[in-house]
């Protein structure tokens, strides 16, 4: 196993600036005394493994990440537990999804056990960074970014630096028990992932690429934006940086909810499948399915599809109200978040937080 080396702050914000800064922290807007940098190279692997005082990164300009993008990352929580101490939800999940985005984008593979000691220092170091209130966290943002300082285009880099930053939050859409139910954007002009691209990994390109749709559906008054096919822009793929489930009536008046299968050109959320896993022991069937916009009007209409919520790290559980688009509006239910996006939402958070028994092992004491 990698060795970090620990080098503690010797300026690290004072405690009642950070009492203050913890008791409002939005969402990405600050961040802890600490950071964790690991660097590889082809010559000798990963080394270096260092817990620092946080600070900027000094790069040449030619460094191929600012030209080419090869970086990917992960987002993640630490979560005061009932009772004080501290977990992080199902890191090794998170692990092996970073390797598989390092691995698409032709990038060196972290033992998982590095990935997850990297945040287990670091949480540990700002261990009072974490908040406690129901709903915030202390967010961690692991990132690898290609360092060689070259131009060529042929082959990757030969040299990486893995870092993690943390920085408490609030959930992404507001820090109320329920967030505010979100208004949704149909993209009909752009598209987020293709067939064979990128679209299953967590990398920076795919962000930046939304950003322009993003603005288009604030432009319209909405929140985000909901991204379709690349094909035949019909089937509901994801929206900006979430998953997406919709609540529909079963013949017998039973939920179940639905959410568009991992065809590679979406993102496998570790929230996704933690709500897969936990519905059916709530007596709320779970399915991956696709949905084509024109069956989630319809069946809106026909009050067959009662809830729509969205779903990741960040975001939690976040209601989805009301969507526009180009051709056409509508409402989903009254437009209010309902009952099962609510009870998916308590048990996660309790599971999260330990108010609720963790049947599957998922909390990771830190
Ligand atoms: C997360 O939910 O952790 C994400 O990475 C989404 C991010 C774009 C805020």
């Amino acid at each position: 196993m990698v060795d970090f080396e620990v080098r503690p702050c010797r300026q690290p914000v004072p405690a009642a600036r950070r009492k203050e800064l913890l008791a409002a922290p939005g969402f990405g807007r600050t961040f802890t005394d600490h950071m964790v940098t690991l660097r590889w190279s082809t010559e000798r692997g990963w080394h270096d493994g260092r817990v620092e005082p946080y600070g900027p990164l000094v790069l040449d300009p030619a460094t191929s990440v600012f030209h080419y993008a090869q970086e990917c990352f992960e987002g993640m929580k630490a979560y005061r537990q009932a009772g004080g101490s501290i977990a992080l939800f199902r890191p090794e999940e998170n692990a092996a999804r970073f390797n598989r985005s390092a691995e698409r984008m032709a990038m060196p593979p972290l033992p998982e056990e590095t990935f997850v000691r990297a945040l287990e220092l670091l949480v540990s170091q700002d261990s009072e960074w974490v908040p406690d209130a129901v709903g915030t966290s202390l967010y961690l943002r692991p990132f690898m970014i290609a360092t060689q300082p070259a131009l060529g285009f042929t082959l990757p880099s030969d040299s990486y630096l893995f870092c993690v930053i943390a920085s408490p939050a609030t959930a992404a859409f507001g820090a109320g028990a329920v967030p505010r139910p979100l208004t949704v954007w149909l993209s009909e002009d752009y598209t987020r992932a293709v067939p064979g691209g990128t679209g299953a990994a967590k990398t920076g390109g795919n962000y930046a690429g939304a950003f322009k749709a993003t603005q288009q559906a604030v432009a319209n008054g909405c929140d985000q934006v909901v991204w379709l096919d690349a094909a035949e822009h019909t089937w509901v793929e994801e929206m900006g940086g979430m998953n997406l489930f919709f609540v529909q009536r079963s013949d017998d008046g039973s939920p179940r909810i639905v959410t568009p299968p991992l065809t590679g050109t979406l993102l496998p959320g570790v929230t996704r499948d933690s709500l897969l896993t936990l519905a059916p022991r709530l007596g709320i069937a779970a399915e991956e399915r696709r949905i084509s916009v024109g069956r989630w009007r319809e069946q809106c209409a026909a009050g067959e599809l009662t809830e729509v919520f969205a779903c990741g790290t960040a975001a939690v559980i976040t209601p989805v109200g009301q969507v526009k688009s180009a051709s056409g509006d509508w409402q989903i239910g009254d437009g209010e978040p309902g009952p099962v996006t609510l009870r998916l939402r308590e048990e996660l958070l309790g599971i999260q937080h330990g108010h609720c028994p963790d049947p599957y092992s998922w909390v990771h004491k830190a």
